[in-house]
C-alpha cells in the first residue's frame, strides 16, 4: 500500500465510520454467533502474498462485523459503557498516524506536556485537591496495581523493590465485599497474597462499613500483621454504591495506611458540583483513579490516575538504564517512571479533544442528562408492582428484578430473572447484564451511552416488560 492508496482508502473508511455511527442502533446490539463461528471463517495460516485492501475490507464486513458487540449502540446498557465520541475518534486517528511513543519527555515533548496539562484540567474539573498529580494509565486495573505497589513500598520501607516482599511479616489489604475483581487480581500480582486481602462487610446500601474495616485492621494488628492499603470505591461495579470516604480516610490516617480510591466509572459524575458529595474525605486519599474511557466519551483506553505523593510514585517505579538517560531528565516528567509500561500511547490527545469539543458545560449537560434518565427509570421500576429495585440508584445504574407477586421462592425468582435476561439478550434489541446482590439474581441496566436518548430507555423498558410477561403466561 502506498501513500496514494492510503489516502483513497482512508477517505472510504471515514465514510464507512460516519455511516456506522449513524446506523449503529439498527444493528443487533449483541451478535447472534456461537463460540468458534468467527474462527472457522479465518484461514489457519497467514497469507504468503500481499492482499488488496478491498479484499481485507470485504472480509471485515463479512466476517468481523457480524461478530461485533456494538458498545457504541444506545441500546447497549450492559456492564459499564466504554464510551467514545466524534472528537475522541478523530484524535485516535491522529494518534495512530503519529505513532508517538510517550515514554519520556524527549520521545515526544508535546505528548508529555499535553498529558501534564490535561491531567491538571481534569483534576480541577472533578474537584480533586491541588496537591494531586496525574498520569494517564491504560486501565483502572493497572492504576490500582500502581497504587498497591506504592503502598507495598511504603509499608516495607522500599525493601520489597530491592529484596522481594519480606517474608517475616504479613502485609494486609482491605476492600469491601462489593469491590471490583481487579483489586483481588492486583493484590495477587503485587505480592501481598490473595489470602491477605480482607473483604470488609457492606451495609444495606452495599457500601463499606467503616466499623467493620476498623475491626479487621485491629484484629490484624493484634495478630502481628502490617495493614498496608485500603481500597475504597466510589461507584461499585455491582450497584454504584459509594463507600464512606471520610470515615474510611480517618481510619487510614489513624493507623497510617495507604488509601486508594477506585472511582473507575462514577468518577465522571464528579464533573457535576452537585455530585461532589461522593468525594467528601478525598483529602485523606493517597491515590485516586477514574476512567474517562468509561463514561467520559473518550475512547478506550484512558484511565486518569492521581497521587498525592509524586515522589513515592516515582521512587516505586523509576529505573534508569543508560540508553534512556536524557539531558532534560532533571527538568521534565518522564512518564515511564510513573507506572509499569515503558512504551506508552499518546492518550492525552483524545482527552484534550473531548474536553475542548464538549466544553465543560457540554460534558456536564450530558452527564446530568444520563443521571436524569436513570432517575426516571428508577421511578418507573418503583411504581410497577411486578418489579423490584434491589439497590439504591445514586447515579444511572439500575439494579432490579422481575418479581410477580405470586412468586415468593428465591430460587424460582433467580431462575426467572436469569431467563428474562437471556430472552432480552437474545432479542438483539437491548443488551443488559447481571450481578448478584445479597444472593439475588440482579438485572443491571446502565444508562450512560454517549448517544442514549429518552426513547431508547422507553423502548428498553417496554421490551423488558414484554419479555417478562411472555415468561409467566
Ligand atoms: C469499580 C471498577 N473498578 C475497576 C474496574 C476495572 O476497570 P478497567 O477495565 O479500566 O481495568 C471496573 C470495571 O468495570 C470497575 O467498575
Amino acid at each position: 500500500m502506498d501513500n496514494n492508496d492510503f489516502r483513497k482508502h482512508a477517505h472510504e473508511l471515514v465514510d464507512w465510520m460516519a455511516d456506522y455511527f449513524e446506523e449503529v442502533e439498527d444493528y443487533p446490539v449483541k451478535p447472534d454467533v456461537q463460540p468458534g463461528d468467527i474462527l472457522a471463517q479465518l484461514p489457519e495460516t497467514a497469507p504468503e502474498k500481499s492482499e488488496s485492501f478491498e479484499a481485507m475490507f470485504e472480509d471485515f464486513k463479512k466476517i468481523i462485523m457480524p461478530g461485533i458487540t456494538h458498545w457504541e449502540s444506545p441500546n447497549f446498557m450492559a456492564y459499564f459503557p466504554a464510551n467514545k465520541s466524534y472528537p475522541s475518534v478523530l484524535a485516535e486517528m491522529l494518534t495512530a498516524t503519529l505513532g508517538a511513543q510517550c515514554m519520556s519527555w524527549l520521545t515526544s515533548p508535546a505528548a508529555t506536556e499535553l498529558e501534564e496539562r490535561v491531567m491538571e484540567w481534569l483534576r480541577e474539573l472533578i474537584g480533586l485537591p491541588d496537591n494531586f498529580t496525574g498520569v494517564i494509565e491504560d486501565t483502572a486495573s493497572t492504576s490500582t496495581l500502581c497504587a498497591l505497589l506504592m503502598a507495598r513500598e511504603k509499608a516495607t520501607d522500599f525493601k520489597a523493590n530491592n529484596n522481594g516482599v519480606p517474608g517475616d511479616k504479613t502485609f494486609t489489604v482491605y476492600c469491601s465485599s462489593e469491590t471490583h475483581s481487579s483489586i483481588e487480581k492486583d493484590v495477587k500480582i503485587a505480592g501481598f497474597g490473595r489470602q491477605n486481602l480482607r473483604k470488609v462487610a457492606v451495609d444495606e446500601h452495599f457500601a463499606m462499613q467503616p466499623e467493620a474495616l476498623e475491626e479487621a485492621i485491629r484484629e490484624d494488628l493484634e495478630n502481628g500483621c502490617k495493614p498496608a492499603a485500603v481500597v475504597a470505591t466510589i461507584g461499585t461495579t455491582g450497584s454504584t454504591a459509594i463507600d464512606p470516604l471520610e470515615e474510611i480516610g480517618k481510619i487510614c490516617s489513624k493507623y497510617d495506611i495507604f488509601l486508594h480510591v477506585d472511582a473507575a466509572y462514577a468518577g465522571t459524575a464528579l464533573l457535576l458540583p452537585e455530585m461532589r458529595r461522593m468525594n467528601k474525605g478525598i483529602d485523606y486519599a493517597d491515590s485516586f483513579v477514574f476512567n474517562p474511557h468509561k463514561w467520559m466519551f473518550t475512547n478506550f483506553d484512558c484511565s486518569a490516575f492521581y497521587v498525592q505523593d509524586e515522589a513515592l510514585l516515582v521512587r516505586t517505579f523509576e529505573i534508569m538504564p543508560e540508553y534512556l538517560k536524557t539531558p532534560e531528565d532533571e527538568r521534565v516528567k518522564n512518564y515511564r517512571d510513573w507506572g509499569i509500561q515503558l512504551g506508552r500511547r499518546f492518550r492525552a490527545l483524545k482527552l484534550w479533544f473531548v474536553i475542548r469539543s464538549f466544553g465543560v458545560e457540554g460534558l456536564q449537560k450530558k452527564i446530568r442528562f444520563h443521571i436524569s434518565l436513570g432517575q426516571q427509570m428508577k421511578e418507573k421500576i418503583e411504581a410497577h408492582e411486578n418489579y423490584e429495585l434491589l439497590a439504591p440508584v445514586p447515579l444511572n445504574t439500575l439494579c432490579f428484578r422481575f418479581h410477580p407477586s405470586h412468586i415468593h421462592d428465591e430460587t424460582k425468582l433467580n431462575e426467572l430473572n436469569e431467563k428474562l435476561l437471556n430472552a432480552i439478550q437474545e432479542s438483539g434489541k437491548l443488551f443488559l447484564t447481571h450481578t448478584k446482590l445479597d444472593g439475588k439474581y440482579t438485572i443491571r441496566m446502565v444508562i450512560g451511552n454517549t448517544n442514549v436518548e429518552k426513547r431508547h430507555v422507553e423502548q428498553a423498558w417496554k421490551l423488558i416488560q414484554q419479555k417478562a410477561s411472555q415468561l409467566v403466561t
